[in-house]
């Protein structure tokens, strides 16, 4: 298996994890993973990111999202509308960036989770409040991805998702 297949087919979604932390490098990389992916316009990506690492804001977050709760860090991807151009796809943008981001982790040892905020704007407005975004308008929180070495008895292991019947070919 190429180091790719190992990668794309081993990921987990990671939700619990140990207390060891996770070093800046890696979360660059992790990061500028999350900014190579394709975006609707070359140039006009939505994507910020926040990293929080502050065991306070964590806790906050955690309130909305319980799976924060053992991460020892999280990143909260935000859609700026203002830098996209075409607008009515940042959910679309944003989750490339967000897949992208998970296999990083993978490929770096590490566990991620997809810790959903949109659509819900109740959820988006909570999150934004928490990390000092006071309007969602144009900054909108899309979703939280915690990453972190595995807690015992979570692992990134393969998972048979493949499914034939929903494969068609030339017509459905
Ligand atoms: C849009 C989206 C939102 C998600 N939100 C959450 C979430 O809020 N909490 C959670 O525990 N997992 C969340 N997940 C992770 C899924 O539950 C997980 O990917 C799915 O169960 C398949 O498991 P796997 O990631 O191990 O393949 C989310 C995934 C996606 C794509």
């Amino acid at each position: 298996m190429s180091d790719f297949e190992e990668i794309i087919n081993t990921r987990r979604s990671i939700r619990e994890y140990s207390n060891r932390e996770v070093s800046d490098g890696d979360v660059l990389k992790i990061i500028r993973a999350g900014m190579q992916a394709p975006g609707s316009r070359l140039g006009a990506e939505p994507w910020e990111f926040i990293v929080i690492k502050n065991s306070k804001t964590l806790d906050k977050l955690a309130e909305i999202k319980p799976r924060l709760s053992t991460a020892p860090l999280a990143i909260v991807l935000i859609a700026n509308i203002e830098r996209a151009f075409f607008k009515a796809v940042w959910q679309q943008d944003m989750g490339a960036a967000a897949e992208n981001m998970l296999l990083e982790a993978v490929n770096l040892g590490l566990g991620g989770l997809w810790n959903g905020v949109a659509p819900d704007e109740e959820r988006m407005a909570k999150i934004a409040e928490i990390v000092g975004i006071s309007d969602i308008t144009n900054l909108k929180p899309y979703c939280i991805i915690t990453v972190g070495y595995p807690a015992e008895g979570w692992e990134n292991k393969f998972m048979d998702k493949f499914d034939e019947s929903r494969i068609h070919y030339e017509k459905y």
